[in-house]
């Protein structure tokens, strides 16, 4: 058990991605760790996220050969050396304002992970791709303006991006009380009421000053200007149904996901429009409270899939043993938010690598204990059948 009041002196002495969170913490002004930390209303879809995990116990195969553990694996047809990627954050220059968008796709490519890029990213699709020649996917939100979703899209293709994921939980924003409580804006502006805040992190406060505003940095006349509420509410299309996950299908020839999924029906749906993965996510607990954990959804969607494509799982991924009962449950890959962003914010490039590097070691040393070598041979029989979902 991680001790609460533990903060490592450096990186490379996080032992876990709760370490890597109390040094982000200590680093961020708390309006951008909370921006990070936060979820919706009560938080309770953020809590359950990640304590579902923890209810689900692991059984073990004795004396099975695990000399060599293998982790690599395709997901939607590129090659992986572990089974989850980068799931797509917002502005990711708010944590770490020199770095940004650079340090998660360098540390991508240096873990021979995916990484893939938000709608919203602060960094521009073709100097995210100058940093990261491996696979990078991109994210889109449809926005008011089609023809900008199209321009886009053209130019994540020139740029090497090989797969798009349209998220479709997000039809208003969700309601992030702590944001409202520490006046968030981006690009974070200091206030009289955060004033305290910003000086506690006079070295970010420093990377904020002496680095171009932060703002997202490919749709070039848009700004957000504030609230991010106000700038989702005001810019994405509450009109888009099928119809348009059906426009993008066939306005893109490349791999496409369909992230924000809940339900068996809706997982069917994506199918129907020719999804190449089912993402089931509540978006980390940032939009609707009180949905389900994500882990709790999956066997009835993987029943629904049953192969028909591939299945991506987030939510609450905090431990490699989350990710060994993802893959038992029915996922083919898991995408990580918060665990790197904690990397993120407690050290720049190198805090992306140790949370990559720390999941990839939990994933390894849990399989071995489970007496399983190979990621196929993560099945549900695994899950102590008292705790199943
Ligand atoms: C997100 N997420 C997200 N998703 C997306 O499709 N586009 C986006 O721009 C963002 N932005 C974003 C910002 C921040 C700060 C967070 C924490 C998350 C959701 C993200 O891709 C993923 O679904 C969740 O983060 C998964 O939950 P965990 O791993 O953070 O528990
Ligand atoms: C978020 C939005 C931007 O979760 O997706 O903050």
């Amino acid at each position: 058990m991680s001790d609460p009041a533990y903060v490592p002196s450096s990186i490379a002495r996080a032992r876990n991605i709760a370490d890597l969170r109390r040094m982000a913490r200590r680093r961020l002004p708390r309006m951008v760790f909370d921006y990070i930390d936060g979820g919706a209303d009560d938080e309770v879809s953020l809590a359950r996220s990640v304590s579902r995990f923890r209810d689900l116990e692991l059984t073990w195969d004795a004396l099975a050969d695990v000399s060599e553990v293998d982790t690599s694996t395709t997901i939607m047809g590129a090659a992986s050396a572990s089974p989850f990627f980068i799931s797509p954050t917002a502005t990711s220059r708010l944590f770490h304002p020199r770095q940004g968008e650079l340090a998660v796709a360098r540390a991508a490519h240096a873990a021979g992970v995916p990484y893939a890029c938000s709608t919203l990213a602060s960094s521009s699709v073709e100097d995210i791709a100058a940093a990261n020649p491996g696979t990078k996917w991109f994210q889109v939100y449809v926005w008011r303006d089609r023809a900008l979703v199209k321009e886009m899209l053209a130019r994540a293709k020139a740029a090497g991006f090989s797969a798009i994921l349209l998220t479709v939980d997000v039809p208003v924003a969700g309601n992030r009380e702590r944001d409202g409580a520490n006046d968030f804006t981006i690009p974070p502006k200091v206030t009289w009421r955060t004033a305290t805040q910003a000086l506690a992190a006079p070295g970010y406060l420093w990377d904020l000053m002496t680095t171009p505003e932060i703002r997202p940095a490919n749709f070039a006349h848009i700004r957000i200007d504030g609230g991010l509420i106000g700038f989702i509410n005001a810019q994405f299309d509450r009109t888009v149904t099928w119809k348009d996950a059906q426009w993008l299908r066939d306005n893109w020839d490349g791999n496409l996901a369909i992230k924000g999924i809940s339900t068996p029906e809706d997982a069917q749906r994506c199918i129907g429009i020719g999804a190449n993965a089912v993402w089931v996510s509540n978006h980390g607990g940032r939009q609707l409270d009180t949905a389900p954990a994500t882990i709790d959804m999956l066997p009835g969607i993987a029943e629904a899939v049953a192969d028909k494509a591939e299945i991506i799982l987030d939510g609450g991924v905090r431990r490699g043993s989350d990710v060994v009962k993802a893959l038992a449950l029915g996922a083919n890959a898991v995408a990580v938010g918060r665990a790197y962003l904690y990397g993120l914010g407690a050290g720049g490039e190198r805090g992306v690598r140790r949370a990559l590097e720390i999941l990839d070691s939990e994933l390894r040393r849990t399989m071995a204990l489970c007496g399983r070598a190979r990621l196929s041979g993560l099945t549900r029989d695994l899950i102590f059948k008292k705790t199943l979902p």
